[in-house]
């Protein structure tokens, strides 16, 4: 199969085995507990990594940790590739010590788990990628940041880095990160932001809803906060190579970026201070295509490919010959920087039956793309990714 057949899950998650055991010695939040099933009156263990999740947590299993799992259901998916990332709270419950020492075992780790798993027949490529942890926690030290950047960059395996949007305890925006932009930017390794913390539990209410409003809402408003901090922050002016993927298509920023552009404009505090309208740094960004509806990818990509419109004057000089393209062109442009995902394990079904409806429903979605021609859902499915992750090098 050519390389711009494949299919490959950018977003994919595990817990290393290391990690799984070090969540099952805790007592507080998160952790892995073992309680007696009220169904089988069985022993199971639950997964507790929310503060305000309902006590009982979710079910977790074997397809958290073991390489296997992973790949059976890679295999009943179909997906050729997976780029493998630490689920949340990685490492921001612990002290920095702590948190320095299992970031450096866990990327080795990650490395051994996709360079020991099998390689696709046919083509130079193995079938995991990994995504580093870095110790990003209150009190780490830049010494500690930098040198973890280096090690996972020095990982074949490892294309990039996960990271939460709580940085080194002020959020992404926060000075003290400076020279881990710029470590990663001159890494060249990719930034994966992802959700955990969600949004202030006030706003749910006190109706019990389950996971469903910190899940649908809370993380990609969370996503959707970070990101825009980190736009205002002028992080993408000062490092216009580093690379961000965005989980769940970016939440709520390219419905809302229009109305940032408004916003940034009619604010003396902040109306000169970036390079660009607001819109155009949503072109400088990467999104995974885990939205569920082929409405939101055609909509988000549209947000993305108009970007090159908002580069400043003398900025870009494919920002005039962009300014003339019709709704089409702007929607295919968009599809340049989206990528299939799938959220696994987490979503698994309700009830077991053969394909994830989470897994079906996303790769319906791409195929259901008003605008995108095969050319460009084959992109989205896999030939974005092989470029963005260097996957045959
Ligand atoms: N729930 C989580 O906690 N993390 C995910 O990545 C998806 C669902
Ligand atoms: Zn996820």
């Amino acid at each position: 199969m050519s390389a711009q057949r494949l299919l490959v899950d950018i977003h994919t998650h595990v817990y290393l085995p290391r990690y799984a055991a070090f969540l099952r010695s805790r007592t507080s939040v998160p952790r892995i507990f073992t309680r007696t099933s009220p169904e089988s009156g069985k022993p199971e263990e639950r997964l507790l990594i929310l503060d305000d999740e309902p006590s009982s947590g979710r079910p977790i299993g074997s397809q958290y940790w073991d390489r296997d799992e992973k790949l059976k259901f890679m295999d009943r998916h179909a997906i050729d590739v997976s780029v493998v990332s630490s689920a949340n709270p990685w490492l921001d419950f612990l002290p920095a010590q702590t948190a320095h020492t299992l970031a450096g075992e866990l990327n080795n780790d990650l490395e051994t788990y996709c360079s020991t798993g099998p390689s696709l027949a046919q083509q130079n490529l193995k079938r995991l990628y990994g995504f580093g942890l870095l110790p990003l926690v209150p009190g780490a030290t830049t010494d500690s940041l930098v040198s973890t950047v280096e090690q996972i960059a020095s990982l074949p395996h490892l294309k990039g880095i996960i990271m939460g949007s709580r940085g080194v305890g002020k959020g992404l925006d926060d000075e003290a990160l400076e020279p881990v932009w710029a470590a990663l930017e001159k890494a060249g390794l990719v930034v994966f932001l992802h959700p955990h913390y969600g949004v202030d539990k006030n706003a749910w209410g006190e109706k019990e809803n389950g996971h469903v409003l910190p899940l649908a809402l809370g993380f990609p408003f969370e996503t959707t906060i970070a990101t825009t901090r980190l736009i205002l922050s002028g992080v993408f002016d000062r490092y216009p190579n580093l690379r961000v993927l965005l989980a769940h298509s970016g939440g709520a920023l390219p419905q809302l970026s229009s109305r940032l552009a408004s916003c940034i404009t009619h604010d003396p505090l902040v109306a000169s201070r970036l390079k660009h309208d607001a819109r155009y740094y949503l072109g400088k960004l990467y999104f995974d295509a885990v939205a569920y509806g082929s409405e939101e990818l055609g909509f988000v990509s549209d947000a993305i490919g108009r970007a090159e419109k908002y580069a400043s004057a003398g900025a870009s000089a494919a920002a005039s010959s962009a300014k003339g393209t019709d709704g089409t062109e702007k929607r295919r442009a968009g599809a340049k920087r989206m990528m299939f995902g799938t959220d696994h394990p987490f979503f698994p079904p309700l009830s077991e039956t053969g394909k994830w409806k989470s897994v079906v429903e996303n790769l319906e979605a791409i195929d259901g793309v008003y605008g995108w021609d095969e050319a460009d859902k084959d992109a989205v499915r896999g030939g974005n990714a092989f470029t963005l992750f260097s996957l045959g090098s």
